[in-house]
């Protein structure tokens, strides 16, 4: 077998060198590889010190995931790096890239680590569902400290090399050529006669009492419905109390116990979807992109601000333009307030803010937008207008420049047919706050062209988000599958379940809001004004009529004091309203539905297999290429639960075919008008298939 780890030696310093492209994970090859280079460094007497290093773009980025999902194949990692770190020659890790997961775990084997100022190190492994399964939860303690670790651990996020060598994970950042810089300092080790150091037979310096029972209360938010966060506390107090091998046989007994679990395979999912994303039949990755330099934004409202903060962001040139001075400024003030909120966190420096203040230039003429390479319009949701503003922009843009539109609903081949050069237009749907939110739709108009659609794929990178080509239609992906979800809402309204116990009922589901605290924070005057707009809407006087009675009463949401809910003095913690219960009593009362008790599975089947529905209607349409697509619009702009992988998976989680069932005994329960089953999840719950199944074909 051909194995992707080789062994040379250079002088007394044996150099062993993984070569798995792209990130050289830690694949059954590369185990076996290990192992092996190891037993020959060890025979070799020539060779009295090793060290490990990795060729492409990064050290070892962490165990092959796809294997997860597969029976293990022997050696497995905490094997390897037990034999890794039991060498009896010293080890040096020399790293750059992003060591991450296993390959961390690997490195604090070694004895003595060393890595380039650009390197990233962590144990991400909690966006997985899983915990550090090598040794990570024992040895990272053992090295930085239990509070340290358990950040690192608990975030997912990776540090950088200035502080993993303050905080004691490595013990030199080095500059220059790091395979030459890595053999010398293993020449000095041999020099010096510094022999092995092995992080498992360090202890951990000891916390308080009550340490963990706070970082416990400190994670409970963020960590809310996830299971690995806690299980790595478990293994960290482990760590501090027993010793490493009592430590590493819990580690290896609840990481088995997350790999198996439903959680880690839909992380595992979404992390694979989240990929998938890029790849487009008909769009090939050669294919040529616009270069984009000059962005121009219409409209300075809550959208064009946003959008601006996020392209000023990523280092592009912003033109925003607004026909209302009021507005434009307040737009500017909002993106300054913005950028200072970054420096504030830290996240940003002073110097930065003021380039980026310089790059933002408002203006209140189309003419000045003649050499933006892409314009975004954002301005009011109605046809009319959009269709006004791209009758000005293809009259002042040059030819070449990309017209997209942040419409959350509107046809947007109607907006492309208001210009002579409808394969330059295309959607760019924003999710608000649209710098922060990581979705962006990208929507194909009939004549979009190739190089437009993969000029904005690379637009959606350079802002680090993640961008999801659908299809045109009311609502695209996201928002036409909302439709549904708030349809059942509003139903269950009427049919007598409160909108707090609604809320609660999906919040404890997982879902980041309840959907009538969203309406609320959204406004419920948006909504409205949309459905005025539609003239396809169901002839069902029940359909949204709460929250269109409320919308019709002024009561907005947030923005007006009340909307579901009551907000007391500017505050957004949302309020049960007795007001509002009388007044769905009475709608339910004129509309002649009898309340009830609903439990709390209606209330999650009906909103979570609405979603379903309409999923597999749009996915058996086109207009998304994968059922993963969906998951990916769903966990990342609508706050669905990660670890239940996107409605489609959570779907074949359940099982297609109980799915369909239930399906059928709400359309024998409340209608065929919205339960009729879709002809794509009838036949894949007859043939026993799954939405995954389908991706893969
Ligand atoms: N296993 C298998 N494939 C992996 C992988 C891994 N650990 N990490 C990345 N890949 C694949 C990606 O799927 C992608 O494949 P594709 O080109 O076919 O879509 C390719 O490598 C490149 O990845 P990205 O597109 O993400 O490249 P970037 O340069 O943007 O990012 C990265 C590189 C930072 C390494 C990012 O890929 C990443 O975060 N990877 C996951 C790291 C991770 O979670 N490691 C922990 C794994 S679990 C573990 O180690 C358990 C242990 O404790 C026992
Ligand atoms: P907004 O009302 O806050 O802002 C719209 C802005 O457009 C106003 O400042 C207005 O002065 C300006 N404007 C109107 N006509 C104009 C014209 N002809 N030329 C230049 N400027 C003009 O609205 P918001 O919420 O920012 O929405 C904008 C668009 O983004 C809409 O299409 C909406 O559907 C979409 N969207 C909104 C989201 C949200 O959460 N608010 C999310 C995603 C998309």
């Amino acid at each position: 077998m051909n194995l992707p780890v080789s062994l040379d030696r250079r002088g007394p310093v044996g150099l062993i060198t993984i070569d798995n492209p792209p990130v050289n994970a830690l694949s059954h090859a590369v185990r076996l590889g290990i192992c092996e280079t190891l037993e020959a460094a060890a025979r070799d007497d020539k060779i009295h010190a090793i060290v490990l290093i990795c060729e492409g773009r990064t050290f070892i980025a962490g165990a092959d995931i796809r294997e997860f999902g597969k029976p293990l194949q022997d050696p497995w990692l905490p094997e390897v790096l037990a034999q890794l770190e039991a060498m009896d020659k010293p080890t040096v890790a020399a790293m750059h890239g992003t060591v991450l997961g296993g390959g961390l775990e690997t490195a604090m084997c070694c004895h003595y680590r060393l890595a380039v100022p650009t390197t990233k190190l962590g144990l991400p492994e909690v966006n997985l569902g899983l915990l550090p399964g090598a040794g990570g939860t024992q040895r990272l303690p053992r090295l930085v400290g239990a509070r340290h670790a358990l950040d690192i651990m608990t975030s997912g996020k990776p540090i950088d090399a200035a502080s993993a060598c303050e905080w004691g994970l490595i013990d030199l950042v080095v500059e220059g050529d790091l395979p030459d810089a890595a053999v010398d300092y293993a020449g000095q080790l041999i020099e010096n006669g510094a022999g092995v150091r092995r992080t498992g037979d360090r202890t951990v310096e000891p916390v308080a009492d009550d340490f963990f029972e706070s970082y416990r209360a400190r994670i409970a938010r963020r960590a809310r419905g996830y299971q690995s966060p806690w299980r790595i506390i478990q293994c960290v107090e482990a760590a501090v109390s027993q010793p490493l091998a009592e430590g590493l046989s819990l580690e290896r007994e609840l990481f088995l116990q997350c790999r198996d679990s439903n959680q880690s395979a839909a992380m595992r999912h979404l992390f694979f979807a989240e990929r998938a994303v890029a790849r487009i039949p008909d769009v090939p990755k050669d294919t040529p992109a616009r270069d984009i330099g000059q962005v121009a934004i219409i409209g300075a409202g809550t959208m064009g601000s946003g959008i601006a903060l996020a392209c000023l962001d990523a280092g592009l040139d912003v033109l925003l333009l607004d026909l209302d001075r009021k507005t434009l400024d307040k737009g500017c003030e909002g993106i300054r307030q913005g950028l200072a909120a970054s420096v504030a966190k830290g996240r940003l420096d002073q110097a930065s803010m003021d380039k980026s203040l310089k790059r933002l230039v408002p203006v209140d003429e189309y003419e000045a937008l003649s050499g933006a390479d892409l314009v975004i319009e954002a301005v009011f949701e109605s046809m009319s207008v959009k269709e006004d503003v791209f009758t000005r922009l293809d009259s002042v843009c040059r030819p070449g420049a990309i017209l997209a539109t942040n419409t959350s609903t509107l046809d947007v081949d109607k907006i492309a047919a208001a210009t002579s050069r409808p394969e330059d237009v295309i959607g760019l749907h924003f999710f608000s706050p649209a710098n922060i939110m990581k979705l962006l739709e990208i929507v194909r108009g009939r004549e979009t062209s190739i190089d437009v659609i993969a000029s904005s794929t690379q637009f959606a990178k350079r802002l680090r988000k993640i961008g999801v080509l659908v299809g045109n239609c009311f609502g695209f992906v996201g928002n036409r599958m909302l439709y549904g979800y708030g349809r059942e809402n509003q139903l269950l309204l009427l049919e007598g379940a409160a909108p707090e116990y609604i809320d609660q009922t999906l919040f404890d589901w997982g879902m980041a809001m309840g959907p009538n605290a969203v309406g609320d924070l959204a406004g419920l005057d948006v909504g409205y004004k949309i459905r005025r707009e539609r003239t396809d809407l169901p002839d069902d006087p029940r359909f949204y009529r709460v929250a269109d009675v409320l919308a019709g009463l002024g009561r907005f949401g947030q923005k007006t004091g009340r909307g579901m809910y009551l907000y007391k003095d500017g505050s957004r913690i949302p309020i049960p309203d007795p007001e509002v219960s009388e007044l769905i009593r009475k709608e339910a009362e004129s509309l002649a539905i009898g309340q009830r008790d609903i439990g709390e599975q209606e209330i999650i089947e009906r909103c979570i297999y609405a979603l379903v529905v309409e999923g597999a209607k749009i996915l058996d349409g086109g207009i998304a290429l994968r059922a993963s697509d969906i998951d990916v619009v769903w966990a990342n702009g609508y706050g669905f639960p990660r670890f239940r992988g996107g409605p489609m998976f959570y779907a074949d989680t359940i099982g297609l075919k109980t799915v369909y069932d239930t399906v059928c005994r709400f359309r024998d329960s409340f209608g065929e008008q919205y339960w009729t089953p879709p002809p794509l999840l009838e036949r894949l719950a007859k043939e026993g298939g799954t939405f995954a199944a389908m991706d893969e074909d």
